[in-house]
């Protein structure tokens, strides 16, 4: 069995302890302060701009505007980009809810993301600055991000991949993980990025699903000191995987991996050879085909597909950066999230390059080799805009004032956070000690599905700490009962998004008729159903309080219960198997599982050790349950559905609520 591997930093300190476990659970009780934005803010914010351009003095007014004509907002949107041939029709939703965005349009996001800043000034402009926690440093213009995207772009195509097949990648968070999802997007071939913290059995299933002929790994990668040793992950997972026929592999931690003749080839080698030219043509596609896949975690059983498609995507992703964190060229951005996260797709990858920012990426954890390697990194490179997430704040917020005031932090402008409700205290501290006590904080919730924020402030917004705010310019949000009537104030309800737009998922991978039932059957009327309960207060801002379902948010990362199980059944010595989540101080939540053993095995504190490093193996280190409990009984329904609920309010010594259709 593999050495089991945390990638949760914030539950390490930098000297490899585990933080002590004493900290009070994170206060999320709504806050009623309200942080007006600075004059100089508003008057020099993206969006003023556009609420000016358009002729409306206040956000209200513009919003209203954009959410009663969303086709004309995003039209507007659409054409400060480039297409190579018009859209018909900016929303046909004559398949409801297979929207089409840009019917009939010809595009490609890697156009707008590169090739249109080859011909500007831009060329010459640094795109992305990489540095890994080892010190090594990198830095790509457009101009040279540009040869290596092509390069491996015909290296793909030599290998015959094409239009319609999906490329899976698992690497860590290096520049050649950025250059093969825009390689594969620029050949019109769709990706699958598998999370690099994942481990055997999640890259299997996904390679699977997708029906990959060709992967794209590394040998390893960096986190606190140690190299995670990918390609071996990738030997074992392939052997449960009959359709992939080439790998090819990145040498970056330069250990011994095992390459299997005739499968595996390196990078450098294939760069080597004539056939990786640096010329190569974007291939014009239509808005509507697949850009990429991502796996999500959902309800039951396997993770789900989510499509995402040029042109929508790219309308959506590219107007909620500019907007929302207010990029401008003279800035320096950097997205800390892993681009193996839909955030990373969305805002290390695509959006920033379509804006054509300068961004940062750094492999490693925040934490190593001192808590205040994330602050040097802001000082160094003069960060004006950084996006997190809150389980990091909290994390580096417990090693205090000192790590930060060392370092000057005057660059930065603005602050996000995403991945799970920001509490109270955590945002007050970013706002105050990285932000100068001024510095506002856009808190964007969004999801896999949405492909880009829905729910956020911009510069302009008045914040209230712990609320993503209001929805963003075009978007339809509301809190409702189960039959689909709003809620009032302050009632909690189900969020739901009443109208399509332009980056949300078009489907689910191999089972459109999941993506139906899952996302726009659950609340009558047509509208999407976000799968978060959350409430609506008296001035219209958004309280998101967490999942509905059987999704665990854990450090912000996104885990099924059933996953986690299934990866628990497949030892041998596990009968039956229930995962819920509990409340944790700095990941938010943290896995707790429930098992029943197989006649024959005897629970002890060994076997418990050996479940989680099972689960470690199988899923990865973010999947491994906190504490496991061996049980004789699992509560269920009637027709044999574990009921997690009984067992969470169990666990929190809460009433279990009504179980009258608990089995007895
Ligand atoms: O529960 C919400 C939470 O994260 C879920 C989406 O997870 P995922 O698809 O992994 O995408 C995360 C990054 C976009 C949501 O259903 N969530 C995300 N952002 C926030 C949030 N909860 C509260 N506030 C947020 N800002």
């Amino acid at each position: 069995m593999s050495e089991a591997r945390s990638d949760a930093p914030e539950a390490t300190m930098a000297n490899g302890t585990v933080a002590p476990n004493t900290a009070e659970m994170p206060d999320t009780t709504p806050s009623s302060d309200v942080y007006a934005p600075s004059d100089g803010m508003i008057e020099n914010a993206n969006i003023t701009a556009y609420m000016r351009k358009k002729g409306f003095d206040t956000y209200d007014d513009l919003y209203q505007w954009t959410v009663n004509n969303p086709q004309d907002f995003w039209a507007d949107m659409a054409q400060e980009l480039e297409w190579y041939a018009p859209w018909d029709q900016v929303l046909d939703e004559s398949h409801a809810p297979f929207y089409k965005w840009f019917a009939g349009a010809k595009c490609n996001i890697v156009h707008n993301a590169i090739d249109r800043h080859l011909t500007t000034w831009r060329r010459n402009k640094v795109a992305l600055i990489w540095e890994s926690e080892m010190g090594e440093m990198r830095s790509y213009s457009y101009h040279l991000l540009n040869r290596e995207v092509s390069r491996l772009a015909n290296v793909l195509k030599s290998m015959g991949v094409k239009k319609g097949d999906i490329v899976t990648i698992y690497m860590s968070r290096i520049p050649e993980l950025m250059f093969a999802m825009l390689a594969c997007a620029k050949i019109g071939a769709a990706h699958s990025v598998v999370y690099g913290g994942f481990s055997v059995d999640a890259l299997a299933d996904r390679i699977n699903d997708a029906k990959s002929k060709v992967l794209l790994t590394a040998d390893g990668g960096y986190m606190r000191g140690k190299v995670i040793e990918l390609k071996k992950i990738v030997n074992e997972a392939l052997q449960r995987t009959p359709t992939i026929q080439t790998v090819i592999v990145t040498k970056h931690t330069g250990q011994d991996v095992v390459m299997e003749t005739g499968r595996d080839l390196w990078l450098h080698d294939l760069f080597g050879l004539p056939i990786a030219s640096a010329l190569c043509d974007t291939e014009p596609v239509d808005a509507e085909d697949m850009l990429f896949v991502l796996y999500t975690s959902g309800t039951t059983g396997k993770p789900k597909g989510v499509v995402h498609t040029h042109g929508g995507y790219m309308v959506g992703t590219y107007t909620t950066l500019k907007m929302v964190f207010d990029i401008k060229d003279e800035d320096r951005y950097w997205c800390a999230a892993d681009p193996g996260w839909i955030t990373g797709h969305s805002y290390i990858v695509y959006a920033p390059l379509i804006t054509g920012a300068t961004s940062i990426m750094y492999e490693g954890a925040p934490n190593f080799p001192y808590p205040d390697r994330w602050w040097n990194i802001v000082s160094r490179y003069g960060v004006n805009v950084m996006y997190t997430a809150p389980t990091a704040i909290r994390s580096l917020m417990r090693f205090g004032e000192a790590w930060p005031s060392r370092h000057d932090l005057s660059s930065i402008r603005l602050l996000g956070s995403v991945g799970e409700p920001i509490n109270p205290e955590a945002w007050r501290w970013f706002r105050d000690t990285i932000g100068a006590s001024e510095t506002p904080i856009m808190d964007t919730w969004w999801q896999t599905e949405t492909g880009h924020f829905m729910i956020t402030p911009t510069p302009i917004t008045p914040l209230k700490p712990g609320s993503a705010t209001r929805p963003f310019l075009g978007v339809d949000v509301d809190v409702v009962h189960e039959d689909g009537s709003s809620c009032a104030a302050n009632e909690d309800g189900m969020l739901i998004i009443r109208k399509p737009w332009p980056g949300m998922l078009r489907t689910v991978l191999n089972d459109p008729d999941r993506y139906v039932s899952a996302y726009w059957e659950k609340v009558p009327g047509g509208v999407y159903t976000a799968g978060d309960s959350a409430r609506k207060d008296e001035d219209g801002y958004i309280w998101v309080i967490g999942r509905l379902d059987d999704v665990i948010k854990v450090s912000g990362y996104r885990l099924g219960t059933a996953e986690v199980e299934s990866a628990l059944v497949s030892h041998s010595s596990v009968a039956e198997a229930a995962a819920i989540g509990l409340p944790h101080e700095l990941k938010g939540n943290a896995i707790h599982a429930f098992v029943i053993l197989r006649m024959g095995f005897e629970p002890s504190p060994a076997l418990e050790a050996e479940l989680k490093a099972h689960v470690g193996h199988e899923m990865g280190p973010i999947a491994r349950p906190e504490k496991i409990e061996f049980v004789t009984f699992l509560p269920k329904t009637r027709s044999g559905k574990i009921m997690r609920r009984v067992l969470k309010a169990q666990a929190l010594g809460q009433d279990v609520g009504d179980t009258s259709t608990l089995e007895t």
